[in-house]
């Protein structure tokens, strides 16, 4: 008989999550640490990642805090040194830091020639290299050994642009096409035991899109109801939905998963409106 549980263990994996301290990124590092991952949450806020970790330990897992900002090279490879010295290895990174900014999405009474493109520059910026950099950084040691799993985080948008949303759509796709990239090239170059995929996470309520979507009174905006009736689900995902597709990923059941974006979104990428 095939001991499913082992399939999906994480025990003593050394896990690095990057917007750790954040909405999804959070629940994603709270759902390895339950698979038995050792975590290092990353973020630029010292007060906000020692909060993560010290709700992981207290709930029982190993974890700690590290204070860096996903664009600053020197910072991360600080954050590495201190992991490696800590536990001796890193067998998975989740690339969870990002998010939008109103200058990079068109006012609903403006057009494409309102565009901030200083805004527009920055939100490409941490989608996609805030993405690139923490793998350049934290994935030599797994390339070193061979061994790995790296899962970024793209978006509905990647592939199906939402009206007004340019700069954050655009940095989503770059992810898509950058996990497949990736995927190919590690294979290639170091091998099967390194496996790099994407979750696209349908609409989940966080800080950054509260106001888009939910009224003071919780009611739904407009947009709110729009991304709901396009939603078979009728209704936003929560954080911990994503718990699960994040350790298969992670795990030995996916070993031979590479190249991948699973969309977690309620079916909102299976529905055409009609
Ligand atoms: N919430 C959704 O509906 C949704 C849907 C699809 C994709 N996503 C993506 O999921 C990820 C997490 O989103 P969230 O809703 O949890 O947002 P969030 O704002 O709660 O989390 C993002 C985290 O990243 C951190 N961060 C931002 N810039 C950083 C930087 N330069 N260096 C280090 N850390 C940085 C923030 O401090 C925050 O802790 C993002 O990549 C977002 O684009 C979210």
């Amino acid at each position: 008989m095939i001991h499913t549980t082992s399939l999906f263990t994480l025990k003593d994996k050394v896990a690095i999550v990057t917007g750790g301290a954040g909405v999804l990124g959070s629940a994603m590092a709270r759902g390895l640490a339950g698979a038995g991952a050792r975590i290092a949450v990353l973020g630029r806020t010292a007060s906000k990642v020692e909060r993560q970790a010290d709700a992981i330990q207290a709930a029982g897992g190993d974890a700690i805090g590290l204070v860096a900002d996903v664009l600053n090279q020197d910072q991360l490879e600080k954050a590495r040194t201190a992991v490696l010295h800590k536990w001796g290895r890193i067998d998975i990174l989740l690339n969870v830091a990002g998010g939008n900014r109103p200058g990079a999405t068109i006012g609903p009474d403006q057009d494409f020639f309102g565009l901030s493109i200083p805004d527009f520059r920055q939100v490409v910026d941490l989608n996609l290299l805030g993405t690139v950099l923490p793998t350049y950084v934290f994935a030599k040691p797994m390339a070193e050994r061979g061994e790995g799993a790296i899962v970024n985080i793209s978006s509905l948008t990647a592939q199906q642009p939402f009206t007004r949303v340019v700069g954050y759509g655009a940095a989503k796709a770059a992810i898509d096409n950058f996990t497949k990239w990736l995927a190919v090239e590690m294979a290639a170059k170091f091998g099967e035991g390194i496996r790099v995929n994407a979750i696209a996470p349908g609409v989940f309520i966080g800080e950054q899109n509260r106001r888009l979507l939910l009224n003071e009174d919780d009611s739904l905006t407009s947009r709110g109801e729009t991304i709901i009736s396009h939603t078979p689900m009728k209704r936003f995902g929560e954080p911990e939905e994503l718990i699960g597709t994040t350790i298969w990923l992670c795990s030995p059941a996916a070993a031979f998963v590479t190249g991948i974006i699973v969309p977690v979104d309620g079916g909102f990428s299976a529905f055409s409106g009609v």
